[in-house]
């Protein structure tokens, strides 16, 4: 069975990554980019999660990051989360990437951690740079979060189409290279950075474990597709390792 062969390869390895995207957060009710209830007044993240539609209407994209900021927070971990920081105790050597900005791998307890497109908390002035946490910001007289430094300030998020900022893949390659196991948890795979480390690893002769309950860009390199959801899937995988 591949959750036995899985988790097999999983007791014995010595340097594991992980690399999770929006999938991995569905089972606590934030919607993932691409499926269903990815929409927003009738609006894709692609339209909003931009430097664009942040120029042309810095309001609408602040309203939906708003919006999207209260589900994090009132979201919790979920099993799949709780099964990864568990991993990150287990393992001797050990890396999470994730594409997600909801805060939930912190709060599940990982510690060693990248998170590569920000956070949900977090803004950026877009005159100073400053990066701040939104409740310390004030709204300016438009009623938009203001650095102090009285610059409007923008989420501190990677946007579509823009570069990862310096060193952030630095660290997830360097992993890569001496990765014997590498996960990838609930992404579509879609964002080239992320999969191409997850795919260097894979290159460099690490085990490939895909965990997603549909075929992702990564299911057919994967040496094993775990097919279902993370919140089931993790907890059984590590249930299995460490038994
Ligand atoms: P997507 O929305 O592209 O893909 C979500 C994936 O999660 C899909 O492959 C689903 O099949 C899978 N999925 C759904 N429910 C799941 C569950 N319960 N357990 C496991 N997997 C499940 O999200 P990402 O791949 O994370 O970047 O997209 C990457 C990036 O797209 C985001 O970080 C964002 C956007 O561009 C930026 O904003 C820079």
């Amino acid at each position: 069975m591949s959750i036995e062969r899985a988790a097999e390869r999983l007791a014995r390895a010595e340097h594991v990554l992980v690399v999770t995207g929006a999938g991995i957060s569905a089972e606590s009710g934030i919607p993932t980019f691409r499926g269903e209830g990815g929409l927003w007044r009738g609006l894709h993240a692609q339209d909003l999660a931009t430097p664009e539609a942040f120029r042309r209407n810095p309001r609408l994209v602040w309203d939906w990051y708003r919006w999207r900021r209260g589900v994090c927070n009132e979201a919790e971990p979920n099993p799949g989360h709780q099964a990864l920081a568990e991993l990150e105790r287990r393992a001797p050597d050990f890396l999470l990437l994730t594409q997600n900005v909801d805060g939930l791998h912190p709060r599940a307890g990982s510690q060693r951690l990248a998170e590569l497109h920000g956070c949900i908390d977090q803004a950026r002035c877009t005159i100073c740079g400053a990066i701040t946490h939104l409740d310390e910001l004030q709204d300016g007289d438009d009623g938009l979060p203001s650095c102090s430094c009285g610059g409007l300030a923008r989420p501190h998020i990677l946007w579509f189409g823009e570069a990862y900022w310096e060193g952030t893949l630095d660290v997830g390659y360097a992993f890569a290279a001496r990765a014997d196991l590498v996960l990838v948890v609930g992404t579509s795979g879609m964002v080239w950075a992320p999969a191409a480390v997850a795919d260097q690893a894979r290159r460099a002769g690490a085990f490939m474990v895909d965990v997603n309950p549909n075929p992702s860009e990564l299911s057919d390199a994967a040496d094993l597709w775990l097919r279902g959801p993370s919140g089931v899937v993790l907890p059984e995988l590590i249930r299995r390792a460490w038994s």
